[in-house]
């Protein structure tokens, strides 16, 4: 299980939240995993899974289920203050902070979500990272990157539809820590219970804050490393099977 990191999440507020101790000390109390509860995620997200939506209604869900996602993820978003004068007064407010956040999808399905995303952070710098995850022995290998060289204080939004077996996202994770990223946090539609403990397992020595926000935590995979229920492949579903 994920320990939580301490941020300043509600967490009677947020009432899904899965939250433990680290099981062993030498274990960094870093991690959080937020399933969000709200119904609206709920119903976008039950259209999502229908095998009869088709491709066009699939990436408008996906879209709009990702904004309402990272309307939870960005709780913690760094801002500076600033004041704005009104039509009457002077009023005390704020914007986002320096270095802005970074957005980075995983392609190919996490290009889907980040329409989704930047609607809600239109200043967001963007990255793109190409994993492929090899259908036979289910390990994804990096094909692609562009990314600054120099994450250093940087919050970096990850884009991945669907922890399955973690293998990416472990990885994804690893090449932005590598790169000095402050804290990340991961946006996934779905996630399956062996992702979540891939995750717990192989970044348990981190010692950045690293979050997982989604609309629903899965049963199992299946022996195909799909997630059941799931809702298939969603790259195949966004873009066709190519
Ligand atoms: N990737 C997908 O697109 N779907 C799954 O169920 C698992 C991995």
């Amino acid at each position: 299980m994920f320990a939580d990191h301490g941020g300043h999440r509600d967490p009677d507020r947020d009432a899904s939240l899965w939250r433990s101790q680290a099981s062993s000390p030498d274990r960094l109390a870093n991690m959080q995993m937020h399933v969000i509860d709200h119904p609206l995620i709920a119903h976008k997200l039950t259209a999502l899974r229908d095998e009869r939506t088709d491709s066009p209604t699939f990436r408008r869900l996906t879209e709009e289920l990702v904004t309402l996602l990272a309307y939870e993820a960005t709780r913690e978003v760094r801002t500076a203050p600033v004041q704005v004068t009104t039509p009457v007064a002077v009023a005390d407010g704020v914007k986002l902070a320096s270095p802005k956040p970074l957005i980075v999808p995983i392609l190919r399905a996490g290009l889907g979500m980040l329409e989704g995303m930047v609607r809600l952070l239109p200043t967001a710098e963007v990255g793109f990272l190409g994993m492929l995850r090899d259908e036979e022995t289910l390990l994804a290998s990096t094909y692609a990157e562009r990314l600054p060289q120099d994450l250093s204080g940087r919050q970096c939004y990850v884009l991945d539809p669907m922890l399955a077996t973690g293998g990416t996202l472990v990885d994804a994770i690893g090449f932005l820590v590598d790169r000095g990223a402050d804290s990340i946090t991961a946006i996934c539609l779905l996630v399956a219970p062996e992702g979540c403990a891939r995750l717990e397992r192989d970044l348990a020595g981190l010692d950045i804050p690293v979050s997982v926000v989604t609309a629903a935590m899965d049963d199992k995979l299946n022996e195909r490393g799909y997630i059941v229920p799931g809702l298939g492949d969603a790259g195949d579903r966004l873009y066709g099977v190519v």
